[in-house]
């Protein structure tokens, strides 16, 4: 099955990627993350997406589309796959569909994650990650048995630096801008389905779940 979850910052994308791509067992490919491991890594390509994300911003799209190509192309994507933060640009919804018909594939469910902007702000600043394993954990909505510390392999959690609540805003800001471009161009082609994202974790699960299901 090869699915999309869009939404904005905070509107549970990688939470609900961990339980996606932990039942239906296709690999999960978030563009953030792949960011942000090539700036712990110190490599070329984290130098130039740092600069954008630390005022958050979009890195830009030739960078981006050019890391989920290389990506799309290995073996494991044969199977399927699940992009989350990916395309956030009409540009970058174009390049994929190019390079799907070029892989004899096509996109099954574009999911959108809806979420009031209100809550995004405390979700966002309340969350704390793992960096040994990037579980995402949030202070009230979803603590660890143990506070500050990852339930899977007893890391101290920290907070992300695009977190602050200054970087949060312009996130929000930059995303809202691009969404409705994005969400008419899915919309037209047939794949787009409404998640109400306003709900508990497992209720929005469930809800994906009963949607994407039926391609298992
Ligand atoms: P990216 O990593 O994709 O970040 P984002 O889109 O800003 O999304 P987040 O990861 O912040 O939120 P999420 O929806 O995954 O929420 P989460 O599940 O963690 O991108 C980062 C940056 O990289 C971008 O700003 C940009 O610079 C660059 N970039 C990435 N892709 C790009 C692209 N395609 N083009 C250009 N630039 C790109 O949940 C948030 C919190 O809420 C957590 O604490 C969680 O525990 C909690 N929570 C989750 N669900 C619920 C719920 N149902 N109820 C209560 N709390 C909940
Ligand atoms: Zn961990």
């Amino acid at each position: 099955m090869n699915l999309i979850l869009m939404g904005l910052p905070g509107a549970g994308k990688g939470t609900q990627a961990e339980k996606i791509v932990e039942k239906y067992a296709i690999p999960h490919i978030s563009t953030g993350d792949m960011f942000r491991s090539a700036i712990k890594e110190g490599t070329a390509l984290g130098n130039e997406a740092k600069t954008y994300m630390d005022k958050g911003g979009l890195v830009p799209d030739e960078v981006t589309i050019g890391i989920v190509k290389e990506r799309l192309s290995k073996p494991d994507c044969e199977k399927g796959f699940l992009l989350d933060g990916f395309p956030r640009t009409v540009a970058q919804a174009e390049a994929l569909e190019t390079l799907l018909n070029e892989l004899n594939t096509r996109l099954d469910y574009v999911l959108h994650v809806q979420v009031p902007t209100e809550k995004l702000i405390e979700r966002l600043t309340g969350r704390r990650i793992c960096p040994t394993c990037g579980a995402t954990y949030h202070v009230e909505f979803n603590p660890p048995k143990q506070e500050g510390i990852c339930d899977n392999d007893g890391t101290e959690l920290i907070q992300r630096e695009d977190d602050q609540p200054e970087t949060v805003k312009n996130r929000l800001d930059v995303n809202i801008e691009q969404t409705q471009p994005l969400l008419d161009f899915y919309e037209d082609k047939g794949y787009l389905v409404a998640i109400d994202g306003d709900q508990d974790i497992d209720e929005v699960f469930n809800k994906i779940d009963e949607t994407i299901g039926g391609l298992a």
